[in-house]
């Protein structure tokens, strides 16, 4: 059923709780929504599709809501497929739709879908009326794609912010946050941003401060729920993220083969407890899922990896976790690290290596096992790495 967030402008969105990985990557254990927004007025306006295996459904809900009455308008936010694919099928439906985008948009379109006629082109700052209500078009480049852009109806303070303040998780049953338990969506928020977002921190800070002046009553992304009563907890999670700042914690993510690097972690988690750090996240790479790690990577400050050395190089799981931290630019984490090899010894290298390219630098001394670490006290090294890293998280 269509919702009525506010006086005229209606939900349209569906909810995809059968995908099991989001962009084949990530996985969906609440689902997610992909969420379309109706203004009707002189000009009935579509903000957005929806992916195209939920077309019936969501061409179902338009039609709810305007009956008869024509799409006249569809404003385009964002061309990733899950909010484009369904275009084609709305042109066909409404053969007279004229569609907005910005200039990259209105490329994407053609190069997406061959699209060329019936569209209108908007720069940054233009308005267009649509009776009551105006549009305006703020563009948002690189949140999350380089077309990005938000739309802002001054009448009724409300912000269409594309992929910006999304989060995994369908909607169970309402769509504005003061009338449902968002609880579930803080944590799977994290995770859409540090795995979707992640990566452009600097142009998510860039849109906050850009559309930071506008009076806003509500914001209705792409994904999640419409926020109401919750703007300024949604707005500094994102701008915490943004600026890579963690809360005061540690992740501790290892791979281990054997159970050594693994016995590692275990005390270095518990001397880091013993050291007050109340917020410790022990991760095992071969057990995890990548987006969970980089989800709490995004969350705290510190972070203490362990590989074993594996042919002459890093446990490839880690190596991979390196690459995803690399790709998305995280910064300032106390960092720490620890290893374990048989006979020549490269990961702690690898994972030292590693920090100085994020400029992240090494805290405390690391600690590599050779074999089973016999006439050699591990644990006490273990425990002295845990403590320089604990105490240089509270500093920070
Ligand atoms: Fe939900 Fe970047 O698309």
């Amino acid at each position: 059923m269509a919702n009525e967030i506010v006086k005229g402008i209606f939900y349209v969105g569906v909810d995809d709780r059968q995908t099991e990985l989001f962009e084949n990557l990530w996985p969906l254990p609440f689902g997610v929504s992909y969420n379309s927004y109706i203004i009707k007025d002189n000009k009935n306006v579509l903000i957005d599709t929806v992916e195209h295996t939920y077309g019936e459904e969501f061409f179902c809900k338009v039609k709810e809501v305007l009956g008869e009455s024509p799409v006249d308008y569809l404003v385009i936010n964002h061309m990733e497929p899950d909010h484009s694919s369904s275009i084609i099928e709305l042109k066909r439906r409404y053969p007279d739709v004229k569609i907005i985008g910005n200039a990259k948009t209105l490329a994407m379109l053609n190069g997406f879908y061959a699209v060329t006629d019936n569209v209108v082109e908007v720069k940054d700052g233009e308005s267009l009326s649509i009776g009551e209500n105006t549009l305006t078009f703020h563009l948002t480049p690189m949140v999350h794609w380089p077309e990005t852009q938000m739309t802002y109806l001054p009448e009724k303070k409300v912000l269409f912010s594309g992929d910006a303040f999304g989060t995994f998780g369908a909607l169970n049953g309402k769509v504005v946050d003061e009338e449902i338990d968002v609880s579930q969506y803080w944590d799977e928020m994290y995770r859409y941003y540090s795995n979707i977002v992640g990566k452009y921190g600097m142009p998510v800070e860039k849109a906050i401060a850009k559309l930071g002046c506008l009076p806003i009553e509500y914001i209705c992304s792409t994904h999640g729920p419409v926020w109401k009563k919750h703007i300024s907890e949604v707005v500094n999670v994102y701008s915490h993220m943004a600026r890579y700042e963690g809360n005061s914690g540690v992740v501790v993510v290892y791979g281990s083969m054997y159970g050594h690097t693994a016995g590692m972690a275990k005390t270095i988690a518990e001397a880091l407890t013993d050291a007050g750090i109340k917020d410790v996240v022990l991760h095992d790479v071969s057990k995890s899922d990548m987006s969970y790690i980089l989800r709490d990577i995004f969350k705290y400050k510190g972070l203490i990896i362990g590989a074993p050395t594996y042919s002459g190089d890093i446990f490839p799981k880690v190596e991979a976790l390196l690459s995803q931290i690399t790709l998305r630019g995280v910064k300032g984490r106390v960092f720490g690290c620890f290893g374990s090899f048989s006979w020549a010894g490269v990961a702690v290298k690898r994972l030292t290596s590693f920090a100085e390219h994020m400029k992240w630098g090494v805290t405390g001394t690391p600690v590599e096992m050779k074999q089973g670490g016999t006439g050699v006290d591990i644990k006490a090294a273990c425990k002295a790495l845990a403590i320089s890293v604990a105490e240089a998280v509270k500093e920070a």
